[in-house]
């Protein structure tokens, strides 16, 4: 489509799923393969938009014509979208941020023994909930992957980290979520309307979602 309703926005996007170092060769991750993340922004920049995508690892090929700022950890990721925020109009949090890292760091590659080992882990920074704290102009999107209550908890979340949507996704569902091409969502409002979108593909699901942006009322009010 020829739509530039983006021109003259910045848009920060976060993508795929953070790691936590255990050791110099092992890291807690999980699922996410940061297919949403990276439509987003692309799609944003096809609206154009000026697009920051701040992402961990994943095993895409990076965009063209977008500023890319890779990241390893949820506390990298942090620093990197805090740093950005004050410049930017629109922030898409479809990053899988890890909740917990360990607590230490081994140097060393942690050595095989007979007995259990116990990783101690401490909660990492909610970068969401910061932006939330601190925004201003700004509209923020986060994500809500869950496996049960899907739009009980994308709502509380919602209000706890002071977004301007929510978009519910029911991982537990097969052909949709982590890996796939293709998502099924719930876009959730803080009117407390919802929006149910069919399956689609990934690249749909993210035009779906700035079609959303673009007419929320706080979009008009950016400069
Ligand atoms: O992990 P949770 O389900 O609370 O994630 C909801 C939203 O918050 C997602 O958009 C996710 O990217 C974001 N988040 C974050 N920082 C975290 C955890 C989650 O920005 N530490």
């Amino acid at each position: 489509t020829g739509r530039r309703d983006l021109a003259g926005k910045t848009v920060l996007v976060t993508a795929g799923g953070t790691r936590e170092a255990i050791d110099p060769v092992r890291y807690l991750g999980n699922r996410s393969s940061g297919k949403m993340g990276y439509a987003i922004a692309e799609a944003a920049r096809m609206r154009g938009a000026d697009v920051i995508l701040v992402t961990a690892p994943t095993a895409l090929p990076l965009p063209t014509g977008v500023e890319v700022i890779q990241v390893e950890s949820a506390r990298e990721m942090f620093e990197a979208v805090l740093k950005c925020f004050p410049r930017v109009d629109i922030v898409v949090k479809a990053a899988a941020v890890a909740d917990y890292s360990p607590v230490r760091k081994s140097s060393q590659k942690i050595k095989k023994t007979k007995g259990a080992l116990i990783l101690e882990l401490t909660p990492n920074p909610d970068i969401l909930l910061e932006l939330g704290r601190r925004k201003e102009k700004q509209i923020l999107v986060g994500f809500a992957a869950e496996t049960e209550e899907l739009l009980a908890n994308a709502e509380r979340k919602m209000k706890e980290k002071n977004l301007d949507m929510i978009v519910a996704n029911d991982v537990t569902c097969p052909e949709t979520g982590f890996g796939s091409d293709f998502n099924k969502v719930t876009l959730v409002f803080p009117d407390g309307r919802t929006k149910e979108l069919p399956l689609l593909p990934k690249k749909q699901v993210a035009m779906r979602i700035l079609d959303e942006v673009v007419m929320l009322p706080r979009f008009s009010e950016l400069k």
